[in-house]
């Protein structure tokens, strides 16, 4: 049976058709508001019913970047989008009249790296979306963990730094404000206004754009060797590396992830993940090392791993 799968972002919807193995067999997108629900439901029942113009599908997977309920129909609580105790199901129910399933975005992509992806030969894996939020998969023994209530693995609020930045969530020093591209928004613009000559790169594509300075920008500059933007992926990998060692202690996984648009900047971002995490590793050199590695599957994750999951 194929099935859609959803994948809610920041800026657009993007949704596709799926088949048992994992191919995307068409593909369409939306932009949308994230602050607003109503416009996100009707991109969503708009895209579904483009497909299945198409298609013949048994099943509808959306994948949310929120905390899901435990029946897997809801939202009920978003740090970045303006969804709190959220029936998404009953509201996308409305246009769409095949059985929804709602997912974590962050679970749903690493599903897929899991299923078809970089982590295809592991048995336990854990993945990292770095992207506007920081969201985390967890797979044990091939079951992913949903936990009591569904909000397992919502490791971007692990609190990382005593007093440190505010996150949505309402509390200081979330992981997700370290290792984020929110995270690096906020490190890019600081380290411009203390020396603005350093940000000219960042300022010319920001001023291009139409704006002020994103984490998108940052990883772009990277990848063209800016030196100042170099300098802000490195301190992130830093932060996502510290932060696996801790993920590292309490699950032992074999292999960890990382994935979302920040993972675009390839061994940039992953060198010194892997450096920090090992410095930080405990009984290092007594036990085997989880494999990092990046991402396989790219923006295509969470719509695979959405509409995978909708069929279980
Ligand atoms: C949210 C997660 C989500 C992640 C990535 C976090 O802020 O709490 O639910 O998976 O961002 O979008
Ligand atoms: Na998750
Ligand atoms: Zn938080």
């Amino acid at each position: 049976m194929d099935t859609i799968g959803v994948d809610i972002g920041g800026t657009k919807i993007a949704a596709g058709v799926v088949d048992e193995d994992g191919n995307l067999l068409a593909h369409t997108r939306r932009d949308t508001d994230p602050q607003d629900p109503a416009a996100i439901e009707n991109a969503v029942v708009a895209a579904v019913s483009e497909l299945r113009a198409q298609w013949d599908v048994g099943a509808v997977g959306v994948a949310a970047a929120g905390f899901i309920s435990p029946r897997r129909d809801g939202v009920v609580f978003a740090p970045n989008i303006a969804w709190r105790d959220y029936p998404l199901r009953e509201r996308l129910a409305l246009g769409i009249d095949l059985p929804i399933v709602i997912e974590n975005d962050a679970n749903a992509a690493g599903w897929a790296e899991f299923r078809f992806g970089v982590a295809r030969e592991a048995r336990s894996m854990v993945m990292l979306t770095v992207g506007t939020g920081l969201g985390g998969a967890i797979v044990l023994d091939d079951m992913l963990l949903r936990g009591s209530f569904g909000a397992a693995g919502e490791i971007g609020h692990m609190r990382m730094v005593p007093n440190g930045h505010y996150c949505g969530c309402g509390h200081e020093g979330c992981w997700e404000m370290y290792a984020s591209g929110r995270a690096l928004t906020r490190a890019a613009r600081n380290a411009i206004i203390t020396d603005a000559s350093r940000g000219q790169r960042l300022l010319e594509l920001a001023a291009a754009d139409g704006g002020k300075v994103k984490g998108p920008h940052v990883t772009a500059a990277a990848a063209e060797g800016d030196p100042l933007a170099r300098e802000l992926v490195i301190q992130l990998g830093h932060w996502v590396g510290a932060g696996i060692a801790d993920l590292v202690a309490v699950l032992d996984p074999q292999i960890v992830v990382i994935g979302g648009g920040v993972a675009e900047s390839g061994d940039l971002l992953l060198e010194p993940a892997r450096e920090e995490f090992r410095a930080q590793l405990s009984a290092r050199g007594f036990r085997p090392e989880a494999q990092l590695e990046i991402a396989r599957l790219g923006n295509e994750a969470g719509i695979v791993g959405a509409a995978d999951l909708a069929r279980h």
